[in-house]
């Protein structure tokens, strides 16, 4: 039976609607009383319709819509306003609303605008809408400090983007990113202002907030610049911005914090694959195995994670085949400790641009070639 949510802050509203909404016997019918909670039930009970009532904004409910189906859910979005024009209705259609009706005080609008959409929402055994081609995404990731996880991201966001990917950066290293020096980005706007106008956010405006990087056509979304500021950037608002910029491009990388909080965890969530960062000491490689057997233990598939060994040719005293052998993914990347790396961080550069013949920009860019045929063959 089709599911029908209704959202509206105000209570009488949702309590109208329901009664006349249960003139439709073949629906289940569901409320809420904000657009955040609507979003989060839209990803876990997946309605087939979602009513948005008059007390919320407009421009919300439109943002909402597209960020509904940003995600990929098949839910249809009616709007009910108390004044309904031929402009507004235009502007929602365009932006995917199934409907836009006035509320009448028979309600009949409402009632037929939402049968028709129960009618026209895909059932589950049908093949539905085809979902649009969304990007491959690629976290970069350690629960440890200070391993090469923001000269890594960096570099393989500026190879694929060279390589003539649409390729986006984000920084969630929401406290202390650096991928604006090493990238040599001014940070006028940044997942902060992002996150702040969260209820308009729609595709076009999340562009506006992403920074070029003019040397290889990387779009870059920064870090705040005040550690302070990362509270208003919660581990919901980032899995719908990353939901959304998946929408716009073919490949996305995150550079992580050194954590395994929700922050980290929505990043892995929309991950085609985790790229663990280890270098060859024993506190780096006991790290990444515990966290990844970790992410094994929360539900994470075998296949999502493997493993880019930074600063591989250390005289280090491990034994490196050893070392593969005894953590549980495979290795994708063995990059060498250069001092070229240091150099090109501290001019804003990556190295791949900055010493493209060096043997640490080559190693890479294999990198960069292995995650290129990830995201080819999704295409
Ligand atoms: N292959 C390498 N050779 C030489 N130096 C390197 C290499 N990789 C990283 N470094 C250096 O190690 C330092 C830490 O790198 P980076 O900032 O990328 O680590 P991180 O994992 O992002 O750290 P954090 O968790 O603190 O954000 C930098 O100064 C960088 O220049
Ligand atoms: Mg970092």
């Amino acid at each position: 039976m089709p599911l029908v949510l209704l959202v509206d802050p105000d209570a009488r509203f949702r309590a109208s609607a329901r009664s006349a909404l249960s003139a439709l016997d073949a629906v289940d019918l569901d409320e809420t009383g904000s657009l955040d909670d609507a979003a989060a039930s839209a990803a876990a009970t997946r309605p087939d319709v979602v009513v948005l009532g008059p007390s919320l904004p407009y421009p919300s409910c439109l943002a909402f819509a597209e960020r509904v189906a940003a995600a990929g859910s098949p839910a249809r979005v009616v709007i009910v306003q108390s004044a309904v024009t031929l402009d507004s209705v235009r502007e929602a259609m365009r932006r995917g609303v199934h409907d836009v009706v006035p509320l009448d005080g028979s309600w009949s609008e409402v009632v037929a605008a939402v049968r028709d959409a129960a009618a026209a929402a895909p059932h589950p055994e049908e093949p539905g809408r085809p979902a649009p081609q969304r990007a491959a995404v690629f976290t970069v990731f350690s629960t440890k400090g200070g391993v090469g996880k923001s000269v890594i991201a960096c570099n393989l966001g500026v190879s694929l983007a060279t390589m003539g990917l649409k390729t986006v950066l984000v920084d969630l290293d929401l406290m202390f990113g650096d991928t604006a020096i090493m990238l040599d980005l001014k940070p006028e706007r940044t997942v902060f202002d992002a996150a702040q106008s969260f209820d308009r956010l729609d595709a076009e405006l999340l562009r506006a907030y992403l920074t070029c990087h003019q040397a290889s056509g990387l779009q870059v979304l920064l870090a705040p610049v005040r550690p302070e500021d990362a509270e208003v950037v919660t581990a919901s608002r980032v899995g719908t911005l990353l939901d959304m910029l998946a929408m716009s491009a073919e490949a996305v990388v995150i550079d992580t914090a050194a954590a395994f909080d929700d922050v980290v965890l929505a990043a892995v969530d929309r991950s085609d694959e985790v790229l663990a960062i280890a270098t060859l000491d024993v506190a780096s490689i006991k790290n990444t195995r515990v966290s990844l057997q970790k992410l094994a233990q929360i539900g994470y598939g075998e296949g999502l994670a493997s493993l880019v060994l930074n600063r591989a040719d250390s005289k280090v005293w491990l034994d490196i085949g050893e070392v593969e052998k005894s953590l549980p993914a495979p290795v994708v990347a063995r990059i060498p400790s250069d001092r070229l790396v240091p150099r090109s961080v501290n001019r804003g550069a990556p190295v791949v641009l900055d010493a493209p013949r060096s043997a640490v920009a080559k190693a890479l860019g294999e990198l960069a070639s292995h995650v290129a045929s990830r995201v080819k063959a999704r295409s």
